[in-house]
């Protein structure tokens, strides 16, 4: 399929997604929306690819959701059309996904990130919920998923007054899990999914289920889940050549899906 405002590219094993609405600053609007989604979820069903890299421009991955779409709807348009509800599916996508963080990530840019299972920012990247100002509240998880990153203290006063993280912050806050210079994210991000499309898929795929289950269980039920899952990986073919490659010292092949 061709998309207007994300760019999709193939890399070997690792797909490339870019948000280009570069006038509005990647805003999110519902085309961008449909896009990102329909557009990573084609490449999750696509069994040659490992990782999906998401990123937007140097100055922005995304100011938020479009403030102008938004501006003249009711109540009745947000609920009917359950605003902003497909978001949901990029999180639920099996493949691992990074996102590539560079200049601003406000409102739904950081909720976006934080749809994403490994979030690299540039030391440019600025962090907020700053939908406050605006007169409104988070929407696609922002409150949840922040909260859940950074604790209560720093997401309660980011969600009630507006103030924006540096990527230093966000670092030591554990939004993000490196920061590297503006000019070297995209490769380091592009490394980073190689290593993981390089691994077992179904046992990557597993990996990710394990620690997102972290978000949505106690600790004893989700313990539980690890175990059946660490159970399960002894059927997958990768884990007899991971092991024999490494009692016969030499790099493991892993077959994929
Ligand atoms: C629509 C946006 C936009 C947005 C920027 N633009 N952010 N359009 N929605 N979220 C547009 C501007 O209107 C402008 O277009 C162009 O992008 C460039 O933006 P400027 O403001 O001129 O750039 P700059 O001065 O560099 O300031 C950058 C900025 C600022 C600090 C990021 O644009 C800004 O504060 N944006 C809004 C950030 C925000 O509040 N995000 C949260 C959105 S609400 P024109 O054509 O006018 O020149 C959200 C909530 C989700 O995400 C769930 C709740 C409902």
């Amino acid at each position: 399929m061709t998309y207007e405002t994300v760019l999709v590219e193939r890399k070997g094993r690792t797909a490339l997604v870019t948000l280009n609405r570069p006038k509005a600053l990647n805003a999110l609007n519902l085309q961008v929306m449909n896009e990102v989604v329909a557009a990573t979820e084609e490449l999750d069903r696509d069994p040659g690819i490992g990782c999906i890299v998401l990123t937007g421009s140097e100055k922005a991955f995304a100011a938020g959701a479009d403030i102008k779409e938004m501006r003249p709807r009711s109540y009745m348009d947000m609920y009917l059309t359950d605003w902003f509800t497909a978001w949901d599916r990029l999180g639920a996508l099996r493949t691992p996904t990074v996102a590539a963080v560079s200049g601003y990530a406000l409102g739904g840019g950081c909720e976006l990130a934080m749809l994403c299972d490994i979030l690299l920012a540039s030391d440019t990247a600025v962090f907020g919920q700053p939908e406050i100002k605006l007169g409104v509240i988070p929407g696609i998880g922002g409150s949840q998923r922040l909260t859940r990153a950074v604790g209560k203290a720093k997401a309660m006063e980011l969600c009630l007054t507006g103030r924006t993280m540096d990527a230093a912050e966000a670092e030591r806050a554990g939004l993000v899990s490196r920061v590297v210079p503006a000019a070297e994210l995209l490769g380091e991000a592009l490394a980073v999914a190689e290593t993981v499309a390089g691994m077992s898929a179904p046992v990557a795929m597993m990996a990710k289920e394990a620690v997102n289950r972290a978000f949505e269980t106690t600790l004893a039920e989700g313990v539980r889940f690890e175990r059946r899952l660490f159970h399960a990986v002894f059927a997958v073919a990768d884990q007899k050549e991971g092991m024999g490659a490494f009692v016969e010292k030499r790099p493991p092949v892993f077959g994929h899906r």
